[in-house]
């Protein structure tokens, strides 16, 4: 039997999912647009997705708010979500700079854990953006999370997850250590590629 609150929830996923669609194109405008200003394609790949009907119960009770549509609307902003992964540390600084001054797309909340890593040794730009959605009815502003990273921090954080699933409340010391120090090794390579990159640009 369907659950009520689940008729609830696919009563607004409409919306999220026509946000999708334009926040989908809205990036392939942002990779166009970086490829003519600086003559190389930055993105290596992008991947979008919709949180789960569960997943977003499970955030409503992590964070202890009461179910209700408003409380999804105004308190879970990664409904939607899009992960940009390019190639040098730089180019993620200048695809934040392209949509933070994108008409389309308004950053709403942003988060460098690049500059400032987790506690984990997770290392991305976050943004919210607000994506305008132009239904029969009126426009509506739907939020959605966009990770930017690089290749090399995309491979630590998809081989973390991956190891810390045994663990359902906390990491053994020795083990948060050892990603700690590993993404530290991430850290060193993308400054290092990044420096070939420079050196490259002056031949
Ligand atoms: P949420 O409660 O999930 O919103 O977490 P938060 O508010 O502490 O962090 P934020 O919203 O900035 O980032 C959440 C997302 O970033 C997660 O859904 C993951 O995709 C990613 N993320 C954050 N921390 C880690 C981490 O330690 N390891 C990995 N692999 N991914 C992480
Ligand atoms: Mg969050």
């Amino acid at each position: 039997m369907i659950e009520n609150y689940e008729i609830e929830i696919n009563n607004i996923m409409i919306n999220y999912m026509c946000a999708l669609k334009i926040l989908e194109a809205q990036i392939e405008v942002i990779n166009d647009e970086f490829q003519y200003k600086y003559n190389h394609n930055p993105i290596e790949h992008i991947k979008t997705r919709v949180k789960s009907v569960d997943s977003i119960m499970k955030k409503l009770e992590k964070y202890k708010i009461d179910f209700s549509i408003d409380n999804i609307v105004n308190n879970i902003f990664d409904i939607i979500g899009a992960r940009i992964v390019c190639s040098f540390k730089s180019d993620i600084y200048e695809i934040v700079n392209i949509i933070k001054t994108s008409s389309c797309l308004e950053v709403v909340e942003e988060k460098d854990y690049i500059k400032n890593p987790k506690e984990s040794g997770y290392s991305s730009y976050h943004l919210i953006v607000n994506v305008p959605v132009y239904l029969s009815t009126g426009i509506i502003k739907v939020k959605a999370e966009i990770q930017i990273r690089t290749i090399a921090m995309d491979f630590w954080a998809s081989l973390e997850h991956k190891l810390k699933y045994k663990f359902s409340k906390k990491l053994p010391d020795n083990i948060k250590k050892e990603l700690v120090d590993s993404s530290k090794i991430i850290d060193d390579l993308d400054n290092r590629m990044n420096y070939i990159k420079e050196l490259v640009s002056k031949y």
